[in-house]
């Protein structure tokens, strides 16, 4: 049995949430009086000693402002309480919601079947928090996805699609994305993304937040474009410090806490890379339109088989394509042995973002190539596979 408490002026997303909660998850509704926004959590917790509520919803119809300061205190003292604010959002609202611990935010028109998904997120993100985090506890089904960037070559673009699939992700699933850097020596997530990080991957790997993840989530660097990010540290002599151990442990505890982890990686297949492997749920492997790449991405393809550290998620991106290469789609298909699932164009706006520090799929930027970058995004999206399921790689390859 579930407790969700509703703080809201509007009776039809009440009776909205109370059709979905009756809709299968087991739980019953607390609607309380507007002004009970004002109120400090502790009386609106106990207020049912016996069982203590799994989820706050607060809006519509409520102060943003209030409800935004009951969150942060809610967050401080009852971590394990997943807060929701129900509210027309703005990129700025995302953004100020995500420091105040609002764990997520539903459109107050939103229909039963939407709010029931959410809900039932909750309740497990909140299960999760009250076991304590603990990594081993947590079942699959309440894991994040983990989404290695990867290619043996550098230059070839990972980083600028791991950046776009991050915030492609984080309009799908606002503050529920974390990007992390795990180009520990010359990562540029932070400068891709325009982040001044205050803490660093190495922070997050050493003390405290090794041991708990809320105190992890406080290291992480927050971006305008709804998702969170742990930036490679400063100096390159501090990579050396991080161990795949260290990796192993910090993907495990962000899957615990977010709907999608995207690693962004060092060229080749290093100890952290394969740590990364382990974890991974996918892979999206990154190409350029040149022999050294697409060469090397078959041999690196080749010893991860032997090793048997394939992930199942396997996505394979053409970069930089162009016609004049003298290399096409079907000649890199058949030296890889895979089917390219998305090519993205070579195309001059992309070194404009990685420069300016936005990248493209934050500006709403219309070309070929944030078309395809899109179309990268959609293979993550929930529905995904059940509506494509046959066009899960675009054809199939004779080898
Ligand atoms: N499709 C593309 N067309 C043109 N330039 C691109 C494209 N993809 C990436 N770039 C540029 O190539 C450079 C290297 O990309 P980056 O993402 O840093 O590669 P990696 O992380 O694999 O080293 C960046 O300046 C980036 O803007
Ligand atoms: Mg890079």
């Amino acid at each position: 049995m579930s407790r969700f408490i509703l703080i809201t002026t509007a009776p039809d997303f009440e009776q909205r949430v109370r059709a979905a909660v009756a809709e299968g998850l087991h739980g019953s509704v607390q609607s309380l009086p507007e002004s009970a926004i004002n109120s400090v959590p502790h009386d609106i917790v106990r207020q049912d000693v016996a069982e203590p509520p799994e989820v706050i919803i607060l809006g519509p119809g409520v102060s943003i402002d209030e409800a935004l300061k009951l969150a942060t205190v809610v967050d401080l003292q009852f971590p394990e309480i997943s807060v929701i604010l129900a509210a027309d959002t703005s990129a700025e609202l995302v953004l100020t919601a995500m420091r105040s611990g609002i764990r997520d935010i539903i459109s107050p028109s939103a229909d039963t079947a939407s709010i029931r998904i959410l809900l039932e997120r909750a309740c497990l993100s909140s299960a999760g928090r009250r076991r304590g985090l603990s990594v081993q506890g947590n079942s699959e089904q309440e894991n994040g996805r983990i989404i290695a960037v990867m290619s043996p070559k550098g230059g070839v673009g990972k980083t600028t699609i791991a950046t776009n699939l991050a915030v492609g992700l984080g309009k799908v699933a606002p503050m529920s994305v974390v990007i992390v850097d795990l180009d520990l020596q010359f990562g540029d997530v932070a400068s891709g993304m325009l982040l001044d990080p205050e803490h660093t991957l190495l922070d997050a790997v050493t003390g405290a937040a090794a041991q708990d993840t809320m105190v992890l989530k406080a290291f992480l660097t927050v971006h305008p474009g709804g998702v969170y990010a742990l930036c490679a540290p400063r100096n390159p002599n501090e990579a050396d410090l991080i161990t795949a151990d260290h990796v192993r442990r910090l993907l495990a505890q962000l899957a615990t806490e977010f709907k999608y982890v995207v690693v962004d990686t060092a060229p080749g297949l290093g100890e952290h890379a394969l740590a990364t492997l382990e974890f991974a749920t996918d892979v999206v492997w990154v190409v350029g339109m040149d022999i050294p790449s697409v060469k090397g991405l078959r041999t690196g393809l080749g010893i991860l088989h032997e090793l048997g550290l394939i992930p199942q998620g396997r996505h394979v991106v053409l970069n930089f394509a162009n016609r004049r290469s003298g290399l096409n789609v079907q000649d890199i298909e058949a030296t890889i042995h895979v089917p390219v699932d998305v090519v993205i164009p070579h195309s001059p706006a992309m070194p404009f973002a990685t420069n300016k520090g936005v990248p493209a799929l934050q500006e709403g930027v219309k070309n070929s190539a944030t078309r395809s970058l899109r179309k990268l995004v959609e293979r993550f999206e929930p529905t995904w596979g059940a509506q494509v399921h046959k066009k899960l790689h675009r054809r199939a390859v004779v080898s």
